[in-house]
């Protein structure tokens, strides 16, 4: 039976896998994720299944290769943490799950947006406190209002979607258009106007290297004065520093963060004992109007189901020479 290192394993992972691949593989579970220091611990495995947050840079995939290793398969869509060109160069076989419930991150992305808009996260807490005013909870509908989406993929179109039932007006920009989208409510625009027009922007692309820092002063100084910006992509999407001036400079009205460019060191852990270190992300956390989720959006009962599965498969093509439609 083949052997499976899985790196930064949660107990929902550890569960779904070994449903899903029950009588195939022997998994080899590992909390921690994977970097030069742990990849040790994929001694004698035949495959390393891994997460958003394992580092798969040159260093780690030498280590990897001197163990032997020469399939990887990723429990994920986004692959920014891997250098493919290298790991080809060295003979690997990659794999990942390119999609798996696209709803599940777009309903999430909604949920953030109508909490911030009616100021959810705020009334949850007072009401448990036994105050019931009103004031400072004033809200906004998002009928009529005008939604700019990022990248209209699998994830973006879906969002596009669901905003047009709400009545929104709605921008896209993306330089592969998508010709689902639904014509009566959305059309494909400039970047530019998308900036300008926008009530709600909302990242919905990859990070590459044309991506990084995207959200930074300059793209900031074109939005309308009160936009609210929300992440469910990836973190270095946004120069969080520029955000954080821009929050106090009250050209961004509200915060929505599934991701976080430093997220790596914080996410998927309880630190509720730890003092966090990061001063940016603290910086974060004061403000009144910032909703933050720990990359949370993909984690519904489908989506894991579907990420449980498509890997298991991923990996049988991949261990028994079979064709894999899901290779990198
Ligand atoms: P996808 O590959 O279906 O769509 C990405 C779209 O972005 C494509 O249409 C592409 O043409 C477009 N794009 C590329 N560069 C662009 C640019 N410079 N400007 C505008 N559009 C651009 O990907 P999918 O499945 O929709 O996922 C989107 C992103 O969501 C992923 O890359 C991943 O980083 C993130 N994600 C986050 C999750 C979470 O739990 N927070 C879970 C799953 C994905």
């Amino acid at each position: 039976m083949h052997s499976i290192a899985v790196f930064s394993t949660q107990p929902y992972d550890s569960e779904s896998l070994t449903h899903w691949g029950a009588g195939q593989f022997n998994w080899q579970f590992v909390s921690q994720k994977l970097d030069t220091v742990t990849a040790s611990q994929a001694a004698g495995s035949n495959a390393v299944c891994v997460f958003v947050n394992d580092d798969l840079s040159k260093p780690v995939l030498d280590a990897l290769a001197a163990l032997g290793i020469k399939t990887i398969v990723l429990r994920c869509a986004g692959y920014n943490n891997v250098d493919v060109a290298y790991a080809k160069q060295l003979g690997f076989q990659l794999a990942r799950v390119p999609a798996y419930s696209p709803e599940a991150v777009a309903e999430h992305c909604i949920a953030m947006i109508l909490c911030l808009s009616r100021k959810l996260h705020k009334a949850y807490n007072r009401v448990r406190d036994d105050n019931f005013s009103l004031n400072g909870l004033l809200g906004f509908n998002l009928h009529g209002k005008t939604v700019g989406i990022i990248g209209t993929g699998r994830i973006g179109i879906t969002t596009a979607k669901i905003l047009s039932g709400f009545g929104c007006n709605v921008l896209c920009v993306d330089p592969q258009p998508q010709p689902q989208l639904p014509s009566d409510s959305c059309r494909y625009v400039e970047l530019a106007e998308l900036y300008q027009q926008a009530d709600i922007v909302s990242l919905h692309c990859p990070l590459t290297p044309e991506t990084f820092h995207m959200i930074n002063q300059q793209s900031l100084a074109q939005m309308k004065t009160g936009v609210m910006l929300i992440n469910t992509s990836r973190g270095g999407l946004i120069d969080t520093k520029a955000v954080i001036e821009g929050l106090k400079s009250k050209r961004i009205s509200y915060l929505g963060l599934d991701v976080y460019e430093q997220e790596a060191d914080l996410f998927f852990k309880d630190l509720s004992d730890h003092v966090i270190a990061d001063e940016v992300f603290q910086r974060l956390l004061t403000f009144p109007n910032v909703l933050i989720t720990g990359h949370q959006a993909f984690f519904t009962a489908e989506a894991l189901a579907q990420i449980g599965q498509i890997t298991c498969q991923n990996l049988h093509a991949l261990l028994n020479n079979q064709a894999c439609a899901n290779c990198l």
